[in-house]
Protein backbone atom coordinates (compact mmCIF):
# COMPACT_ATOMS: atom_id res chain seq x y z
CA UNK A 1 0.00 0.00 0.00
CA UNK A 2 2.79 2.54 0.82
CA UNK A 3 5.31 0.57 -1.13
CA UNK A 4 7.77 1.77 -3.40
CA UNK A 5 7.88 5.37 -2.47
CA UNK A 6 9.04 7.83 -0.16
CA UNK A 7 5.96 8.90 1.65
CA UNK A 8 6.06 11.81 4.89
CA UNK A 9 2.91 10.68 7.38
CA UNK A 10 1.30 13.28 9.53
CA UNK A 11 1.22 12.34 13.58
CA UNK A 12 -2.04 13.55 14.35
CA UNK A 13 -0.95 13.73 18.29
CA UNK A 14 -0.60 17.62 18.00
CA UNK A 15 -3.64 18.25 15.78
CA UNK A 16 -6.72 20.21 16.91
CA UNK A 17 -9.36 17.62 18.23
CA UNK A 18 -11.63 19.78 18.69
CA UNK A 19 -11.93 20.00 14.79
CA UNK A 20 -10.47 16.51 13.47
CA UNK A 21 -12.87 16.69 10.39
CA UNK A 22 -11.30 20.25 9.18
CA UNK A 23 -7.68 19.27 10.25
CA UNK A 24 -8.14 16.04 8.12
CA UNK A 25 -9.57 17.67 5.13
CA UNK A 26 -6.53 19.79 5.17
CA UNK A 27 -4.26 16.76 5.51
CA UNK A 28 -6.02 15.31 2.27
CA UNK A 29 -5.72 18.94 0.40
CA UNK A 30 -1.96 18.77 1.01
CA UNK A 31 -1.56 15.39 -0.82
CA UNK A 32 -1.16 13.17 2.14
CA UNK A 33 -0.80 9.80 1.55
CA UNK A 34 -1.73 7.98 4.77
CA UNK A 35 -2.28 9.03 8.67
CA UNK A 36 0.01 8.22 11.70
CA UNK A 37 -2.16 7.64 14.49
CA UNK A 38 -0.21 7.71 18.56
CA UNK A 39 -2.19 5.83 20.70
CA UNK A 40 -0.76 5.79 24.22
CA UNK A 41 -1.73 4.53 27.69
CA UNK A 42 -0.02 6.38 30.42
CA UNK A 43 1.70 2.79 31.30
CA UNK A 44 3.85 2.01 28.24
CA UNK A 45 4.94 5.40 27.84
CA UNK A 46 4.12 8.44 30.93
CA UNK A 47 1.83 10.23 28.27
CA UNK A 48 -1.93 9.67 26.87
CA UNK A 49 -3.56 10.17 24.23
CA UNK A 50 -6.40 8.67 22.35
CA UNK A 51 -7.86 5.01 21.93
CA UNK A 52 -10.05 3.10 19.77
CA UNK A 53 -12.62 5.28 19.41
CA UNK A 54 -10.92 8.29 18.08
CA UNK A 55 -9.27 5.94 15.34
CA UNK A 56 -13.16 4.64 14.57
CA UNK A 57 -13.90 8.36 14.01
CA UNK A 58 -11.16 9.09 12.14
CA UNK A 59 -12.02 6.02 9.98
CA UNK A 60 -15.25 7.58 9.13
CA UNK A 61 -13.42 10.38 7.88
CA UNK A 62 -10.88 9.77 5.58
CA UNK A 63 -10.57 6.41 3.29
CA UNK A 64 -6.27 7.02 3.45
CA UNK A 65 -4.36 4.16 5.12
CA UNK A 66 -4.51 4.82 8.51
CA UNK A 67 -0.79 3.65 10.18
CA UNK A 68 -1.49 2.95 14.16
CA UNK A 69 1.12 3.11 16.14
CA UNK A 70 0.88 1.11 19.79
CA UNK A 71 2.30 2.72 22.84
CA UNK A 72 0.58 0.44 25.14
CA UNK A 73 1.24 -2.15 27.46
CA UNK A 74 -0.51 -5.01 26.52
CA UNK A 75 -1.58 -4.56 22.90
CA UNK A 76 -2.11 -8.18 21.97
CA UNK A 77 -5.22 -7.69 23.87
CA UNK A 78 -6.61 -4.88 21.34
CA UNK A 79 -5.32 -5.65 18.08
CA UNK A 80 -8.54 -7.19 16.91
CA UNK A 81 -10.20 -4.13 18.08
CA UNK A 82 -7.98 -1.72 16.19
CA UNK A 83 -8.25 -3.29 13.33
CA UNK A 84 -12.23 -3.52 13.68
CA UNK A 85 -11.93 0.37 14.21
CA UNK A 86 -10.11 0.55 10.87
CA UNK A 87 -6.34 0.17 11.07
CA UNK A 88 -4.30 -0.53 8.26
CA UNK A 89 -1.33 -0.80 9.64
CA UNK A 90 -0.88 -2.12 13.56
CA UNK A 91 2.73 -1.35 15.18
CA UNK A 92 3.35 -2.24 18.37
CA UNK A 93 6.83 -2.21 20.78
CA UNK A 94 9.58 -4.75 20.44
CA UNK A 95 10.14 -3.33 24.73
CA UNK A 96 6.43 -4.70 25.90
CA UNK A 97 6.52 -7.58 28.45
CA UNK A 98 4.81 -9.90 26.59
CA UNK A 99 5.31 -12.27 23.71
CA UNK A 100 5.40 -9.75 20.62
CA UNK A 101 6.02 -12.84 18.04
CA UNK A 102 2.02 -13.79 19.14
CA UNK A 103 0.77 -10.45 18.83
CA UNK A 104 2.25 -9.87 15.73
CA UNK A 105 0.61 -13.13 14.18
CA UNK A 106 -2.41 -11.61 15.56
CA UNK A 107 -1.82 -8.18 13.49
CA UNK A 108 -1.37 -10.50 10.36
CA UNK A 109 -3.98 -13.21 11.23
CA UNK A 110 -6.24 -10.22 11.33
CA UNK A 111 -5.55 -8.94 8.19
CA UNK A 112 -3.27 -5.78 9.02
CA UNK A 113 -0.04 -4.88 8.12
CA UNK A 114 2.21 -5.64 10.80
CA UNK A 115 4.48 -3.24 12.13
CA UNK A 116 7.27 -3.80 14.50
CA UNK A 117 8.86 -0.54 17.04
CA UNK A 118 12.26 -0.01 18.28
CA UNK A 119 12.98 2.96 21.11
CA UNK A 120 16.22 4.07 20.70
CA UNK A 121 17.89 2.33 23.63
CA UNK A 122 16.76 -0.83 22.44
CA UNK A 123 19.57 -2.96 20.16
CA UNK A 124 18.39 -4.35 16.82
CA UNK A 125 18.80 -8.04 17.91
CA UNK A 126 16.37 -8.07 20.11
CA UNK A 127 14.01 -7.89 17.11
CA UNK A 128 16.38 -10.34 14.32
CA UNK A 129 14.02 -13.24 15.26
CA UNK A 130 10.89 -10.73 14.67
CA UNK A 131 11.81 -9.38 11.64
CA UNK A 132 10.18 -12.30 8.85
CA UNK A 133 6.82 -11.80 10.68
CA UNK A 134 7.05 -7.73 9.77
CA UNK A 135 5.67 -5.88 6.90
CA UNK A 136 7.13 -2.99 8.43
CA UNK A 137 10.12 -1.45 11.06
CA UNK A 138 9.09 2.03 12.58
CA UNK A 139 12.81 2.82 14.25
CA UNK A 140 12.30 5.69 16.91
CA UNK A 141 14.51 8.69 16.76
CA UNK A 142 12.71 9.68 20.48
CA UNK A 143 11.92 7.98 23.26
CA UNK A 144 8.18 7.22 22.80
CA UNK A 145 5.58 9.06 24.25
CA UNK A 146 5.69 12.92 23.54
CA UNK A 147 6.37 14.84 20.30
CA UNK A 148 8.65 17.65 19.82
CA UNK A 149 11.51 15.66 21.18
CA UNK A 150 15.14 16.00 19.15
CA UNK A 151 16.22 13.61 16.69
CA UNK A 152 18.56 11.01 17.94
CA UNK A 153 21.32 10.23 15.49
CA UNK A 154 21.01 6.29 16.73
CA UNK A 155 17.93 6.07 14.55
CA UNK A 156 20.31 6.55 11.37
CA UNK A 157 22.76 3.68 12.61
CA UNK A 158 19.90 1.05 12.74
CA UNK A 159 17.84 1.87 9.31
CA UNK A 160 21.47 1.54 7.17
CA UNK A 161 21.53 -2.01 9.38
CA UNK A 162 18.31 -3.03 8.41
CA UNK A 163 18.29 -1.67 4.74
CA UNK A 164 21.26 -4.05 3.96
CA UNK A 165 19.49 -6.77 5.79
CA UNK A 166 15.79 -6.50 5.19
CA UNK A 167 14.26 -7.32 2.05
CA UNK A 168 13.22 -4.44 -0.12
CA UNK A 169 9.24 -5.60 0.57
CA UNK A 170 9.96 -4.37 4.74
CA UNK A 171 9.04 -0.80 4.81
CA UNK A 172 11.24 1.07 7.26
CA UNK A 173 9.35 4.10 9.11
CA UNK A 174 11.12 6.53 11.18
CA UNK A 175 9.10 8.36 14.19
CA UNK A 176 10.32 11.07 16.15
CA UNK A 177 12.05 15.32 15.52
CA UNK A 178 11.64 14.63 11.57
CA UNK A 179 11.60 17.93 9.86
CA UNK A 180 13.29 19.58 7.51
CA UNK A 181 17.06 19.20 8.77
CA UNK A 182 16.71 15.78 9.76
CA UNK A 183 14.40 13.79 6.63
CA UNK A 184 16.65 13.70 4.21
CA UNK A 185 19.27 11.78 6.69
CA UNK A 186 16.65 9.66 7.05
CA UNK A 187 16.14 8.94 3.53
CA UNK A 188 19.62 8.07 2.73
CA UNK A 189 20.01 5.58 6.02
CA UNK A 190 17.05 3.76 3.88
CA UNK A 191 13.47 5.02 5.23
CA UNK A 192 10.75 5.27 3.33
CA UNK A 193 8.07 6.53 5.89
CA UNK A 194 8.55 9.58 7.46
CA UNK A 195 6.23 10.23 10.91
CA UNK A 196 6.12 14.08 11.41
CA UNK A 197 4.48 15.69 14.07
CA UNK A 198 5.52 19.24 14.94
CA UNK A 199 6.79 20.11 11.97
CA UNK A 200 3.67 20.04 10.57
CA UNK A 201 1.28 20.89 13.00
CA UNK A 202 3.44 23.68 14.43
CA UNK A 203 3.22 25.28 11.22
CA UNK A 204 -0.02 27.14 10.02
CA UNK A 205 0.26 26.03 6.59
CA UNK A 206 0.37 22.29 6.78
CA UNK A 207 0.63 21.98 2.46
CA UNK A 208 3.27 24.21 2.50
CA UNK A 209 5.05 21.84 5.33
CA UNK A 210 4.60 19.04 3.57
CA UNK A 211 5.55 20.21 0.37
CA UNK A 212 9.28 21.64 1.86
CA UNK A 213 9.47 18.14 3.65
CA UNK A 214 8.85 16.55 0.10
CA UNK A 215 11.08 18.51 -1.61
CA UNK A 216 14.24 17.77 0.81
CA UNK A 217 13.43 13.88 0.04
CA UNK A 218 13.39 15.10 -3.92
CA UNK A 219 17.09 17.25 -3.76
C1 LIG B 1 6.19 10.04 19.67
C2 LIG B 1 5.19 9.73 18.56
C3 LIG B 1 5.38 10.54 17.33
C4 LIG B 1 5.29 12.02 17.50
C5 LIG B 1 6.21 12.67 16.51
O1 LIG B 1 6.08 9.09 20.67
O2 LIG B 1 5.27 8.36 18.19
O3 LIG B 1 4.60 10.07 16.24
O4 LIG B 1 4.01 12.54 17.39
O5 LIG B 1 6.23 14.04 16.77
P1 LIG B 1 7.44 15.01 16.36
O6 LIG B 1 7.52 14.98 14.86
O7 LIG B 1 7.03 16.29 16.92
O8 LIG B 1 8.69 14.43 17.00
ZN1 LIG C 1 4.31 7.47 16.30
Amino acid sequence: MLRGKNVVLPSLLQCDFGNLEREIGRLEAAGVAALHLDVMDGHFVPNLSYGLPIVAAIRQLTDLPLDVHLMISSPLKYVDQFIKAGADIVTVHAEVAEDVQVTLDAIRSGGAGVGLALNPATELKVIEALLPACDLVLIMSVNAGFGGQAFNPVALEKLRWLRQRVSPDVLLEVDGGVNLSTIRDCCQAGASLFVVGSAIFGQSDYRAAITDLNDQLRS
